[in-house]
């Protein structure tokens, strides 16, 4: 059966389908980069999942009882209340989004020449790491990268490389970062057992271990629906364990804190809260505020306890597995299972004649706004590559904000992919017009090759 939204709608935002020739204008316009289209040009907008969700009924009332007291706010209080009962971590400092929280926890854990190691690192928390001289080290599993393979939890590190790295370079190793979901595989989940290995190599050499939990929920729904051990535990109960297992978590509140804006870190060490907070004051605000208004903070507050309901999750992750299994029954190149918060299209088998340098991913995003004004993001070489040298996989990602649309958008997105891969020979490569030192996908100019 199809997932029935547990919502109903009580307020809407009108959208609309520019003709053809118009949208033919704006990708054009546009430098073919979807970045620089202006968002009522798009019709179905699946660039992000990150600050995009509708609020509840109860996070609106929320955001009435805000405490915008300098210091001391009541409604600081109640989120550090809120997320020390799910985390369970003593100490509670907001940001105002993730790349906020990771720059002030780097700017105290991570010195020139380290390495940080993770499953895979989210792009922002990788400059971090880089902004500190330091080096990002990916350690997932071979099965991440086979897009095909059909396994529960290709988000998992592969242990044995931790251990290995962590014996080799012990002196240079400040923490550990756990991602979960692993967004840039795909939003595929870490199994419990996953972390309970690699947090007890890190409690054995001492290594403090980190969850980077933008999307910890999700994970956890897959944690009680995959792992064995876990269906009839609360996914509240999971993610206490999870968290049980590390040191302390950064969190972009705008993915499963179920706000448009807020983050934060939390942790057991006092003596590293303590010099967080200094950074807090410098680059956020005091710390019983940090980035956020108190209304951020009660919408905050009530939206995270929200993302552990069930019934949202369920809908959440099988909407998400709609589009997914609907495209693979289609034949069309998707990364296998579903993940959490977004489907993946493997663009290397989508368009086989396109080479990575021109962009294959790229060449598709263009197509399925062209196509249906849908827009999605490339995360291959356009995104991550360098001079003469491509990531390992070549993606279209079509994030799934949440509950913001109905499955019937869900199908007119899938109808749309399907037509565009019939006719996926029609499909030009891309090049480079011109690009930024840093960054380059948000304002790089492209053309078709012809
Ligand atoms: N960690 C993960 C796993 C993320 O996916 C993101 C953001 C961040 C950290 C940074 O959080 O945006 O609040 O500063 N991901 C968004 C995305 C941008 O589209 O996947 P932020």
């Amino acid at each position: 059966m199809r997932p029935v939204e547990p919502f109903k709608i009580k307020m809407v935002e009108p959208i609309r389908l520019i003709a053809r020739d118009e949208r033919e204008r704006e990708v054009r316009e546009a430098g073919y980069n979807l970045f620089q289209i202006p968002a009522t040009s798009v019709y179905i907008d699946l660039l992000t999942d990150s600050g995009t969700g509708s609020m509840s009924d109860s996070q609106w009332a929320s955001i009435m009882r805000g405490d915008e007291s300098y210091a001391g706010a009541r409604s600081f209080f109640r989120l550090k209340d809120a997320v020390r009962s799910i985390f369970g971590y003593e100490h509670f400092i907001p940001a105002h989004q993730g790349r906020a929280a990771e720059h002030i926890l780097f700017s105290v854990m991570v010195k020139p020449g380290q390495i940080v190691p993770s499953n895979i690192h989210f792009d922002t928390t990788r400059a971090h790491v880089e902004n500190r001289q330091a080096e990002a080290r990916d350690l997932a599993i071979d099965a991440a990268y086979d897009t095909a393979l059909e396994l529960p939890f290709k988000g998992d590190i592969d242990c044995r490389a931790l251990e290995q790295l962590i014996d080799h370079s012990r002196a240079q190793i400040p923490l550990v970062m756990m991602t979960v979901t692993n967004n840039s595989a795909g939003g595929q989940p870490v199994s419990m057992k996953n972390v309970r290995e690699a947090a007890a190599i890190c409690r054995d050499r001492r290594v403090p271990m980190f969850f980077d939990a933008a999307r910890y929920a999700e994970n956890c729904y897959f944690i009680k629906t995959r792992e064995a051990g876990y269906k009839d535990h609360s996914v509240l109960e999971i993610a206490r364990e999870l968290f049980s297992y590390g040191d302390g978590a950064t969190m972009s509140a705008k993915k499963d804190g179920l706000v448009n804006m807020g983050g934060f870190v939390t942790l057991r060490d006092g003596n590293v809260a303590e010099k967080i907070r200094q950074q807090l004051i410098l680059y956020e605000g005091f710390p019983t505020y940090g980035g956020m208004s108190g209304r951020d903070m009660e919408a905050l507050a009530t939206g995270i306890g929200e993302a552990l309901d069930e019934d949202y999750l369920a809908f959440r992750t099988e909407q998400v597995k709609l589009l997914c299994d609907d495209l693979h029954e289609a034949g069309v190149p998707v990364i296998r299972p579903a993940g959490g918060h977004a489907v993946y299209i493997d663009a290397t088998r989508f368009l086989p004649d396109i080479p990575a340098s021109q962009f294959p991913g790229q060449a598709i995003v263009c197509a399925l706004y062209l196509e249906a004004g849908i827009r999605s993001v490339e995360v291959g070489s356009l995104m991550f590559g360098k001079q003469n040298e491509s990531p390992r996989l070549e993606l279209v990602r079509l994030a799934i904000p949440r509950r913001v649309y109905t499955n019937d958008h869900i199908l007119y997105v899938a109808d749309a992919i399907k037509e565009l891969y019939r006719k996926r020979k029609q499909i030009k490569g891309m090049r480079i017009v011109s690009q930024s030192a840093v960054l380059r996908h948000f304002t790089a100019r492209l053309e078709p090759i012809s």
